[in-house]
C-alpha cells in the first residue's frame, strides 16, 4: 500500500498525472444538480482538492477535505484560502474514527484506484462506518485494468458490483457519459447507498 511519503514525493516532484487541474466534470454536474446544499460531504484522497474547493464555493458549507499527504493538504490550503481549516483533515482514511457525526455523502474521485486492491474491502467497510443510514458514495471509478504494481489500480464493473453489493445498494454503476476527455469511456459513475 503506497504510504503518505510515496504520495508526498509525487506531489513534491510534480509527478501528478492524475490531477486534471480543475473540478471533475461529472462531479461538478452532480454538485450543481443538488438542491440540498447542507449535506455533510467527505472527499477522501482529495489531493489538490478541486472538487472540495468547488463544492464549498457552490454553497456546500459542510464539505470536508481529507488527504494523508501533508504536501497535498498544504497545496489545497494555498489554493483555496477561504476553505475552513477545521474541515481540512490531513488524516489516513483508514484511521478516521470517532468522527462527531456521520456523513451524508462520500465523493469518490481517483481515491479508490490509489489504494491497493487488497484493501478494497477495508475502503468499503470504512465508507459504511462513516456514512449515515441512506448515505451515499457517489463519483467515479475506472473501468479499465492498469498494471498491478503501482497506482492507479483499475477494475471492472463486475469486480465493483461483487465488492460493493456486500454492504451497499447499487443505485448506479454505469458508463459515465461526461468524463473529462482523457478518461472518456474509461470511467463508471457510481451511486451506492448504505441501507
Ligand atoms: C491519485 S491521487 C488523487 C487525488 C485527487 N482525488 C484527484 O483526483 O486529483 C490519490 C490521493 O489519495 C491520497 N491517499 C492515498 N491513500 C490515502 C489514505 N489511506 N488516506 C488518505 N489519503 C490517501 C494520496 O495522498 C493522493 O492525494
Amino acid at each position: 500500500m503506497p504510504s503518505n511519503t510515496y504520495w508526498d514525493n509525487r506531489y513534491n516532484n510534480n509527478d501528478i498525472g492524475w490531477d486534471i487541474g480543475k473540478v471533475s466534470n461529472p462531479i461538478k454536474y452532480w454538485l450543481d444538480s443538488q438542491i440540498d446544499r447542507s449535506k455533510k460531504i467527505l472527499i477522501p484522497g482529495a489531493g489538490s482538492g478541486f472538487e472540495a474547493g468547488y463544492a464549498y464555493a457552490a454553497g456546500f458549507k459542510n464539505v470536508y477535505y481529507l488527504d494523508f499527504s501533508t504536501v497535498a493538504a498544504k497545496k489545497f490550503k494555498t489554493q483555496f484560502p477561504d476553505f475552513p481549516p477545521n474541515q481540512i483533515l490531513a488524516n489516513d482514511y483508514f484511521n478516521l474514527s470517532n468522527f462527531n457525526d456521520f456523513f451524508d455523502v462520500i465523493i469518490e474521485q481517483t481515491f479508490f484506484c490509489a489504494i491497493s486492491p487488497n484493501k478494497r474491502v477495508l475502503y468499503i467497510n470504512k465508507a459504511y462506518e462513516l456514512l449515515e443510514k441512506n448515505g451515499k458514495i457517489v463519483g467515479l471509478l475506472f473501468n479499465v485494468n492498469f498494471n498491478e504494481e503501482s497506482p492507479p489500480f483499475g477494475g471492472s464493473k463486475e469486480d465493483y458490483e461483487l465488492l460493493f453489493k456486500t454492504k451497499f445498494n447499487i443505485l448506479k454503476l454505469e458508463a459515465c457519459y461526461n468524463s473529462v476527455s482523457p478518461r472518456l469511456n474509461n470511467e463508471l459513475w457510481i451511486s451506492l447507498q448504505k441501507p
